[in-house]
C-alpha cells in the first residue's frame, strides 16, 4: 500500500496521539507511504474530512491526551450505503487501507469496511479495558493512574473526618478500571458489575473495619455496577458511619498519557502499519503477556470477558 488513512472513533483515550504519531512516522519515514488523518471518526469518512499528515504534523503530540484527529459517534455508519459513500471518498484520495483506533463498536465499523473491500486494522483504544482479546487497551493505564490520584486525595479528607467515600468510576459494563485502581489505591471495598455485592456485605465490611480501629474508608464503585448517589443513600440508612460520594466522570478520559500508554500506542501503531504494508486487513492488534500480536476481527470480538476473579479475591482478602 502506498496511501493509508487513520481515524479515532468512539470515546477518546490517552495514548491515541502516541499511536497516531507512530503510524504517521513509521508509514512515512520507514515505508514511504502517504498518510491521511480522517477527522471526527467515521463521520469524517462520510463527509470527506481528510488531512494529509506528514512527519511534522505529529510533532509535540505524544504527551497530549485526547486525539488530534477528534473523535465522534456516528450511528449512520451502520448503514451499508453510507459506508459505500465513505469508501468512495477514501478511494478518491487514493487511500488503500485504514487504521481505526477505538473500542469494540469502532471495530464493528472497521469489520464492515473490510467486508466491503477496504482493508482495515483496529487498534484497541478505550479507558474501559473492555475488549477481552487483548490484556490491555490504550488509555486504561493512564485512567487507572487518574483514579489513583483521586483516591489518594479523597482519602486525605475521609481520614481527617473519619468518613467513608464511594468513588464512582467509568468502565461502561466492565469493572477493570475499578478493580485495578481499587487495588492500587488499597481501598476497603470494590464493587464490580462482574461480581454481585449486597448492601449488607458492604455494611458488614465497613463495620468490621471500624472494629479493628480503621475509621475511614474508600469504596470504589464501577459505573456498570450502580450509582454512587443511590448507594450513599442506602448505606447512610443502614449505618451510623458518615458516607459521601463522588462521581469522577470525564476527568478519567483526559490527561497526559502514562509511559505505559505511550509505549503501547507506539508499538500498536508500528504493528498496524506493518500489516497494511503487507496488504493485510481485517485484523485487530493487541497485547498478550507483553507481546504485540494481531488476530482476525470476528475471532477477536468473540473472545469472552477476561474478568480476573483471582485478582478480585486477592484485593478482597487483603483489604483492611
Ligand atoms: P467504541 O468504539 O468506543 O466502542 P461506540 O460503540 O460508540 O464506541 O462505536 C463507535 C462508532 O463505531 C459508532 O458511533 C459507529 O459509527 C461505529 N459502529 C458501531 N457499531 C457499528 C456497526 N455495527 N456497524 C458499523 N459501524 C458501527
Ligand atoms: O467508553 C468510554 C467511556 O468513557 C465509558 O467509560 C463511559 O461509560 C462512556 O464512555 C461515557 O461516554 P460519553 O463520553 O458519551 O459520556
Amino acid at each position: 500500500m502506498k496511501t493509508i488513512g487513520i481515524l479515532t472513533s468512539g470515546g477518546d483515550a490517552p495514548g491515541m496521539n502516541a499511536a497516531i504519531r507512530s503510524i504517521v512516522r513509521y508509514a512515512t519515514q520507514c515505508c514511504g507511504m502517504t498518510v491521511y488523518g480522517v477527522q471526527k471518526g467515521y463521520r469524517g469518512l462520510i463527509e470527506g474530512m481528510f488531512v494529509e499528515l506528514k512527519s511534522e504534523s505529529v510533532s509535540n503530540i505524544i504527551q497530549q491526551g485526547g486525539t488530534i484527529l477528534r473523535s465522534a459517534r456516528c450511528p449512520e455508519f451502520k448503514d451499508p450505503k453510507v459506508r459505500e459513500g465513505a469508501i468512495k471518498n477514501m478511494r478518491a484520495k487514493g487511500i488503500e487501507g485504514l487504521v481505526v483506533i477505538g473500542g469494540d463498536g469502532s471495530f464493528m465499523g472497521a469489520l464492515k469496511l473490510s467486508e466491503q473491500g477496504m482493508p482495515t486494522i483496529g487498534i484497541p483504544g478505550t479507558i474501559d479495558n473492555d475488549i477481552a482479546y487483548t490484556d490491555y487497551t490504550l488509555g486504561f493505564d493512564t485512567a487507572c493512574n487518574t483514579v489513583l490520584d483521586a483516591i489518594s486525595k479523597i482519602r486525605d479528607t475521609m481520614s481527617s473526618h473519619e468518613r467513608v467515600c464511594i468513588i464512582e468510576v467509568m468502565g461502561n459494563k466492565c469493572g477493570d478500571l475499578a478493580l485495578y485502581s481499587g487495588l492500587g489505591g488499597g481501598v476497603e471495598v470494590i464493587i464490580l458489575p462482574e461480581q454481585k455485592t449486597s448492601v449488607k456485605q458492604i455494611v458488614d465490611k465497613l463495620n468490621k473495619s471500624r472494629n479493628t480501629g480503621k475509621l475511614s474508608g474508600i469504596i470504589v464503585l464501577a459505573e456498570g455496577a450502580g450509582c454512587a448517589e443511590e448507594l450513599e443513600k442506602k448505606l447512610s440508612s443502614k449505618t451510623t458511619i458518615v458516607v459521601r460520594s463522588t462521581v469522577l466522570g470525564h476527568i478519567q478520559r483526559g490527561g497526559s498519557p502514562s509511559m505505559q500508554d505511550r509505549l503501547l500506542g507506539t508499538k500498536f501503531g508500528v504493528h498496524a502499519v506493518q500489516l497494511l504494508q503487507k496488504g493485510i486487513g481485517n485484523r485487530i492488534v493487541g497485547i498478550r503477556k507483553n507481546k504485540i500480536f494481531d488476530m482476525d476481527v470476528v475471532e477477536g470480538l468473540a473472545v469472552k470477558s477476561k474478568f480476573d476473579k483471582t485478582l478480585y479475591n486477592v484485593v478482597k482478602n487483603i483489604s483492611g
